[in-house]
């Protein structure tokens, strides 16, 4: 953790360079002890990985502070606004938005509604059958609707659009997936192992695409991942998770030759963690 981090004060500062701060967050089912304690902060504009063994606590540490699961105990702060407690659809109004390692796309209905529903301020119901729209409403919903053609073209989605979402393969979901929190115009933007299961070259395009957000719209990025090689060559800073703690954490060379992150691996093999993700 920053310094910065470790002596902001509660209501941390809205010139924080922190988009997140999250302090000593916890959550146990039954006996386990998901996540005991983790404490952790994202540097405004960073792309941020998150990465540790399976069970570490990662997926769980997203459902905590984006409002999917309750906390144990902690707090969390969003843009200096504490946001512990809150639920996740004010969270992502907030501009706090994330991806699921296994997606949520309403799968009986149609790529592009689900596209649409996803956008922020979106006319929903009208979208549906209403005889009567206000002019604006209709200009929104070209908008909204063009958008969504854009963002399901730039991932290989546009022949899909009119399909059921159900339909799509598992990559294709995920790029839906990631194609949906993009609809929502996210300030940050939680990825939870965004490249499992998608081929390389959608997956470089995955990521040319998170870097064009962070340089010209500022979006900033804290992502799951378990190919290392993409977390070394594609992230500024990088937390590592084991146990439901924060073990290590700094710049991708510095994480790799730590030796606690290596212990932390089975076999010790920072180089050969990759694995399938879901
Ligand atoms: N809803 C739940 N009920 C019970 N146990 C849970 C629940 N969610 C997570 N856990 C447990 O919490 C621990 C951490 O799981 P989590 O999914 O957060 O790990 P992870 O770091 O995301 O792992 P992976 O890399 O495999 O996705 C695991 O032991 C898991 O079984
Ligand atoms: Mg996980």
């Amino acid at each position: 953790m920053t310094e910065a981090a470790a002596s902001a004060p509660a209501g941390a500062p809205a010139e924080s360079p922190n988009v997140l701060e999250a302090r000593d967050v916890r959550r146990s089912f039954g006996g386990i002890n998901a996540v005991q304690g983790a404490t952790m902060s994202v540097r405004r504009g960073s792309i941020t990985a998150l990465i540790g063994p399976n069970g570490a606590g990662k997926t769980t540490f997203f459902n905590l502070i984006t409002g999917f699961y309750k906390l144990d105990s902690g707090s969390v702060y969003f843009d200096g606004q504490a946001i512990g407690g809150l639920p996740s659809y004010k969270i992502a109004r907030l501009g706090m938005v994330r991806t699921f390692q296994i997606t949520k796309a309403l799968s009986r209905m149609p790529v592009i509604d689900n596209m649409l529903l996803a956008a922020p301020d979106q006319p929903g119901e009208s979208l549906f059958g209403a005889v009567f729209r206000p002019l604006a409403t209709r200009e929104r919903e070209r908008e909204i609707t063009e958008q969504a053609h854009e963002l399901l073209a730039s991932f290989n989605l546009d022949k899909k659009a009119n399909d059921y979402a159900g339909t799509l393969s598992g990559g294709q979901r995920k790029l839906l997936e990631l194609a949906r929190a993009l609809m929502a115009q996210p300030r940050f933007l939680l990825l939870d192992e965004p490249m499992a299961g998608i081929n390389p070259t959608l997956g470089a395009r995955l990521l040319e695409h998170m870097q064009r957000l962070r340089r010209e719209e500022g979006v900033t990025f804290l992502f799951v991942e378990h190919d290392m090689d993409v977390v070394m060559s594609h992230s500024d800073h990088v937390v590592v998770m084991a146990e439901g703690r924060v073990i290590s954490e700094g710049t991708p060379d510095e994480v790799r030759a730590d030796r606690k992150v290596v212990d932390a691996y089975l076999g010790g093999e920072l180089d050969d963690v990759s694995e399938g993700g879901e």
